[in-house]
């Protein structure tokens, strides 16, 4: 009997859409088959499907985003893949599970609560399935430390300090497109940050109560580059005389963002090159949050988005003692999936750290395993765990539904909210179908 092939569409096709159609035409392409590529960019859209002739998988149908109800009727997925700009996410992942489909969308799931509520809504509604693709979930290092604290090696966790870093090459380019409006991205407390609180909640085994902090943009910008005496010469950068700009990205240097990006732009005005010090941009570069969660373990955040280096330590408290993990990135390239390098080329040897440091006892380094492939290495794990017809037993609990998706980013919106009225911010107020489970294993 010949094998039945599972049929995905995918709607948003920038950068990240490589994630999951490059295995759905090469590794999984005996079981599984993509049937339309939708977007709001034509241009975009032809050329993700000359990638796809290029890696030996037939051209597929195209369909504008205004035409996302045909393309589902027309090509009849079993699963509609959403990598589109954030804030949209939500319309597509409601609309393909009311015309039948199962969803998996990128992080984050969506932008502000209204909008999960309202995912809630339309699973309940239709009774499909929504995916989160949480890939940090998949790297070895935090797989790693999952493992470690599952074994109660520190005791009951009581308290967690996170710090996450993003440099000038990796934290300014949120701030060179659509990220850097809150409106498109929820600011990075939404967009960057729900991978790190995914992987506190998946850590910890928890799901978070309540929110306080502050955040602001301190660097980018051009109020504040004109405080320092910084001129703001240019709104973008390509075709500009940038010597000297350390922040400039042209998009003819690289064939990738010129075919993508730059001679894409006339259909939608998609500018991915614009000045990190111009007007307009209304998501923070620096953040600060108290997490309080409902087993009583509680969170202290960080992330700024302008240090000379990249990475991220956090450092796990318990009642046997204390696991610290590190990961150094070079660029924004995650441990393991590269040979690290500054962004001057020079090889500094990065390397990630986990200690364990028991009460009483002499700490000790764990080795952490190496992977191959992209962030680290969790991205084909995760591609064969979405698409494989057998996919390896999943032991660690790495696969999150939309109640998973709603828990990580719920966090970010309720931070977007104190930053504005100050004052704490209760994550049942926001969503409470999300009723009242405390552990993050008990959602689905
Ligand atoms: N997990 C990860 O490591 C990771 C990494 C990068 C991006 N992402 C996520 O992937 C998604 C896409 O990011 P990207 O870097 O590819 O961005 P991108 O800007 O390169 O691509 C976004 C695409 O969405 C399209 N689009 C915009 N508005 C649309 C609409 N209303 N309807 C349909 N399409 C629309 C754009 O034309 C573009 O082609 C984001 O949600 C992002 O958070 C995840």
């Amino acid at each position: 009997m010949p094998r039945k092939m599972t049929r995905y569409a995918v709607v948003g096709t920038g950068g990240r859409v490589t994630m999951f159609i490059d295995p759905l035409a090469t590794r999984f392409n005996k079981t599984n088959q993509i049937v339309g590529l939708c977007d709001t960019n034509p241009g975009r859209l032809e050329y993700h499907n000359d990638r796809l002739v290029s890696l030996g998988h037939p051209r597929v149908a195209t369909y504008l985003a205004k035409d996302f109800d045909r393309m589902i009727r027309e090509t009849k997925p079993d699963a509609v893949i959403v990598t589109t700009v954030d804030a949209f996410h939500h319309q597509y992942i409601i609309r393909a599970l009311e015309l039948g489909c199962d969803a998996i969308t990128e992080k984050p799931m969506t932008t502000d609560d209204k909008k999960c509520r309202a995912i809630f809504d339309a699973v309940k509604r239709t009774g499909r399935k929504v995916r989160v693709t949480f890939n940090y979930r998949w790297a070895p290092g935090p797989t790693l430390v999952k493992q470690l604290l599952s074994r109660d090696i520190i005791g009951e966790i009581i308290h967690v300090d996170m710090e996450y870093l993003l440099n000038t090459s990796h934290g300014a380019d949120y701030f060179r497109r659509w990220h850097r409006e809150k409106d498109k991205s929820g600011g990075l407390m939404v967009h960057k940050s729900t991978h790190h609180f995914d992987l506190v909640n998946w850590w910890i085994n928890s799901v978070p109560e309540e929110v306080y902090g502050h955040g602001r943009l301190a660097f980018y910008g051009r109020k504040n580059a004109e405080k320092r005496g910084l001129k703001v010469k240019y709104s973008r950068y390509t075709g500009q005389n940038t010597k000297g700009d350390p922040f400039a990205l042209k998009l003819t240097d690289s064939g990738y963002m010129l075919d993508m990006y730059a001679k894409t732009e006339k259909y939608d005005g998609y500018i991915r090159d614009r000045n990190v010090f111009g007007d307009n941009i209304s998501a923070e570069d620096t953040m600060s949050l108290l997490v309080k969660y409902r087993t009583g373990i509680v969170l202290n955040y960080s992330l700024n988005a302008y240090l000379p280096r990249e990475g991220f330590h956090i450092v796990f408290n318990g009642t046997k003692g204390r696991l610290e993990y590190n990961e150094d990135h070079g660029m924004h390239v995650i441990e393991g999936s590269k040979k690290n390098s500054s962004p001057e080329g020079h090889d500094l040897n990065w390397e990630s750290r986990c200690i364990v440091h028991p009460l009483f006892g002499r700490p000790y380094r764990v080795e952490i395993p190496k992977a191959e492939g992209t962030h680290g290495g969790s991205d084909p794990l995760l591609a064969e765990q979405i698409f494989s017809p057998k996919p390896p037993k999943e032991k660690w609990g790495r696969n999150a539904g939309h109640e998973q998706g709603a828990a990580s980013i719920l966090i970010g919106i309720a931070a977007n909210q104190c930053f504005v009225t100050h004052k704490p911010v209760s994550i049942a107020k926001l969503c409470p179908q999300l009723g009242n489970r405390k552990k993050l294993s008990e959602l689905k």
